[in-house]
């Protein structure tokens, strides 16, 4: 634990001068007082869980699973800016993870060198046109809208990227859910030299197999980057992730 004195007195020390470290919120393991909502539930392992941000879900939409990944990869992650491009029962997961980036856990493990003149300031950009309805109404998406990690656009990401880069730079984190074919590649065309670490494109395989989606997300990417699918085996449509990594060369 030498090491990890150091990077407490390390963080604290910078907390003084830096203000982007009070977002960091160092938990030591030995002192973990946090309660476990799930141990109090008298049917554990005997049913599935409820459901999370039931007010959020938006029938047919398929983010049902997608929508505690996003989050765990947010947190494994820790991206600065996280751009969401098709708003709705994903978008508490997103903001959810970044808010828990406050906490890291000390268990001995920490990378010193991660949180030398750290600076985190992270934001949440949304982006939604509203054609499928308002969000707005749905019960908890003015907290979101609302909280000081958001941006919420009321509008098509179409024509936005370059003013979206100019204010908030690249994006790290990209979630895309939005259209078909022609707005895939509307987004590639126009985003793509913004984007400088993941993109998760949703619903690029039907029926089992890649769809027209993915074919342009395979033809038009040119650069060295890796491409992931994952793929619910059990659905027709909206049933499948792929993850983009651009390779640092
Ligand atoms: C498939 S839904 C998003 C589902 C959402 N991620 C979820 O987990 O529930 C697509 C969303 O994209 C929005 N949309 C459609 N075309 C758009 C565009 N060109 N720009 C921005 N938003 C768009 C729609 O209003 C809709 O809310």
């Amino acid at each position: 634990m030498g090491n990890n004195k150091d990077i407490n007195k390390n963080i604290k020390r910078n907390q003084g001068d830096d203000k982007s470290l009070e977002f960091l919120d160092l938990k030591s393991i030995n002192n973990l007082k946090i309660s476990d909502h799930l141990q109090d539930r008298k049917v554990l392992f005997k049913e599935p869980s409820p459901i999370e941000y039931s007010n959020f879900f938006r029938p047919g939409m398929g983010t049902e699973n997608v929508g505690g990944f996003l989050r765990s990869l947010i947190m494994m992650l820790r991206p600065n800016r996280i751009l969401e491009i098709g708003a709705g029962y994903s978008t508490p997961f997103l903001l959810e993870g970044l808010v828990n980036n406050k906490r890291v856990f000390d268990d001995g493990n920490l990378k010193e060198n991660y949180f030398k003149n750290y600076s985190y300031d992270p934001k949440l950009i949304i982006l939604d046109n509203q054609t499928l309805g308002k969000l707005i109404q749905n019960k908890g998406m003015r907290e979101i809208i609302d909280s000081n990690y958001t941006e919420f656009i009321e509008g098509s990401f179409e024509g936005n990227g370059r003013c979206l880069f100019k204010k908030y730079g690249f994006f790290d984190f990209v979630w895309f859910d939005c259209g078909g074919p022609i707005e895939y590649e509307n987004f590639i065309r126009e985003y793509w030299n913004y984007c400088s670490n993941y993109i998760l494109f949703h619903f690029t395989y039907s029926n089992g197999k890649p769809n027209l989606n993915h074919k342009i997300i395979r033809e038009k990417i040119n650069e060295n980057t890796i491409i992931f699918d994952i793929v619910e085996p059990h659905k027709n449509r909206q049933g499948s992730i792929t993850i983009l990594k651009k390779e640092c060369l």
